[in-house]
């Protein structure tokens, strides 16, 4: 147990086991580190082991109504741990806690604590309401916090690669999201504090960073804008890689993909999500920009970075997506030849712009096939971009043993690819080059270049 030294009243925790289980994207993964750091610190005792614990803690996810269904889900499971220890406190964190507020602490599956993305610092206090009896509800939005200071305790460790949150909250609103209403507007972290926190994990075995937002590249404190903090961040060492997530295409900027071209640590990768191929289409999902633009970026990007992969995100059947418009999606795709695409089904989600005001007028069986044919499509663009590479030599950074064989270890090529290799005498965090030999669907085989 840490000890806090500053201060002489008892702590919240008093040694009880915290359990947290996290759904939802990379940012909610990075917000349970800082929260366990928060209640680390009032003398909570983390634990990996739901039986063990006296505090659940839910950090959820609200992107789709799929998403909510299997915390829903997971409330009722609840019910089964409280009756073993009668003491347990259950609560909601995380967007959906934003979403559903009080509404969370009602009914037979209502929890005790509810805390919204903003109020984590609160937690303690928020515990001990629920352990008086009472419920712990806060979710109020910040215009300012960041967790700035807070060091993340690394849960999901493989002591080479770690996401570092730069920024917080949007303020796109894109009409079908409900990403502005359950994280709040926009804000970012102080560069210093960034760089800080890139340098200790560098100097404690880290070999790579990626820098998180939900739209990174409107990163901005004071003088400091997205590239600067790019560089400042792969300045730290050439031998620290630098990745980032999430761009939104209307604020990719030359000076951005200069500063990328001019590191080789940068990592060539963009996960540049265009959700549509069709203007008409991005015009009702307010993405402000336009297919054209978009390719216009592309094309920007293969200038500056001949070999940058380019991932995105895709939604079919969003409100009044006509046939026409469908094709436009699967022209984009081929146009581009994506690396990788995550896909999903338009789930309208309430207070959105979307549900006021355009109507989820998509059969769902016309969704699910159109969602089939960009999936089939997107399975031959990422074979036919691993058959590429096929022959081809890159450094990769191990991240660990292979899953099938444990003479063999896996790393990631600055394309962010996986590529599986015999495992010589290298170790989880060296720098390999690699030829690739061969692919799977999913990965490349790749044999060790000696000199
Ligand atoms: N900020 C990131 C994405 C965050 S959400 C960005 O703008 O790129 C991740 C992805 O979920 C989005 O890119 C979008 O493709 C998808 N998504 C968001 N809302 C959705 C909804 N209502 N239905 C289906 N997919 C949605
Ligand atoms: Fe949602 Fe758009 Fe913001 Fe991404 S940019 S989080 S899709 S509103
Ligand atoms: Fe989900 Fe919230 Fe992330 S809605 S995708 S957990 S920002």
């Amino acid at each position: 147990m840490e000890l806090n030294i500053n201060s002489l009243r008892p702590l919240t925790g008093d040694g009880r086991r915290l359990f947290v289980e996290t759904y939802g994207c990379q940012m909610n993964a990075g917000d349970t580190e800082i929260v366990v750091a928060i209640m680390q610190n009032e003398g909570f005792v983390y634990t990996d082991r739901i039986e063990e614990a006296d505090v659940i803690l839910i950090n959820t996810c609200s992107i789709r109504d799929n998403a909510e269904q299997r915390i829903w889900g997971r409330l009722s499971e609840m019910r089964r741990y409280r009756r073993r220890k009668p003491s347990l406190l259950v609560g909601i964190i995380g967007c959906m806690a934003e979403r559903l507020k009080e509404r969370l602490v009602e009914g037979e599956n209502g929890v005790d604590i509810v805390a919204g993305p903003d109020s984590y610092r609160d937690l303690p206090r928020l515990v001990r309401e629920a352990g008086s009896g009472g419920k712990g509800v806060n979710v109020l939005l910040s215009s300012e916090e960041t967790y700035a200071e807070i060091a993340p305790v690394r849960l999901d460790k493989n002591g080479v690669s770690a996401f570092i949150a730069i920024m917080r909250g949007c303020n796109n609103y894109c009409s079908y999201c409900v990403v502005p209403y359950t994280r709040g507007i926009e804000r970012s972290r102080d560069p210093q504090t960034i760089v800080a926190e890139a340098r200790s994990l560098f100097e404690n075995g880290y070999r790579e960073v990626t820098l998180l937002g939900q739209n990174v590249n409107s990163y901005s404190f004071g003088e400091v804008g997205f590239p600067d903090l790019i560089r400042m961040v792969a300045e730290i060492s050439p031998l620290l890689r630098v990745r980032f997530a999430t761009s939104h295409p209307k604020d990719i900027s030359d000076r951005l993909l200069e500063t990328m071209a001019s590191m080789s640590n940068v990592c060539r990768a963009i996960h540049l999500p265009a959700q549509s191929g069709a203007t008409s289409m991005l015009a009702r999902m307010n993405r402000k920009y336009t297919r054209e633009w978009y390719l216009g970026r592309v094309e920007a990007i293969r200038r500056y970075m001949p070999d940058c992969a380019i991932t995105t995100d895709l939604i079919a059947g969003f409100s009044g997506e006509t046939e026409e418009e469908h094709e436009q999606t699967l022209s984009l795709m081929r146009e581009v030849g994506y690396e990788f695409a995550y896909m999903f089904k338009y789930s309208e989600r309430p207070g959105t712009f979307a549900q006021r005001h355009l109507p989820d007028d998509v059969p769902d069986e016309v969704k699910t096939a159109r969602l089939q044919q960009i999936i089939e499509l997107q399975n031959e663009l990422s074979e036919q971009s691993n058959r590429r590479d096929v022959g081809r030599e890159f450094e990769i950074l191990v991240e660990g043993v292979s899953k099938r064989r444990d003479d063999q270890l896996f790393g990631r090529t600055s394309q962010n690819k996986v590529v599986v290799f015999d495992r010589g005498t290298h170790r989880v965090g060296d720098y390999v080059r690699v030829r690739v030999t061969g692919c799977t669907s999913a990965t490349l085989l790749g044999e060790e270049i000696f000199q």
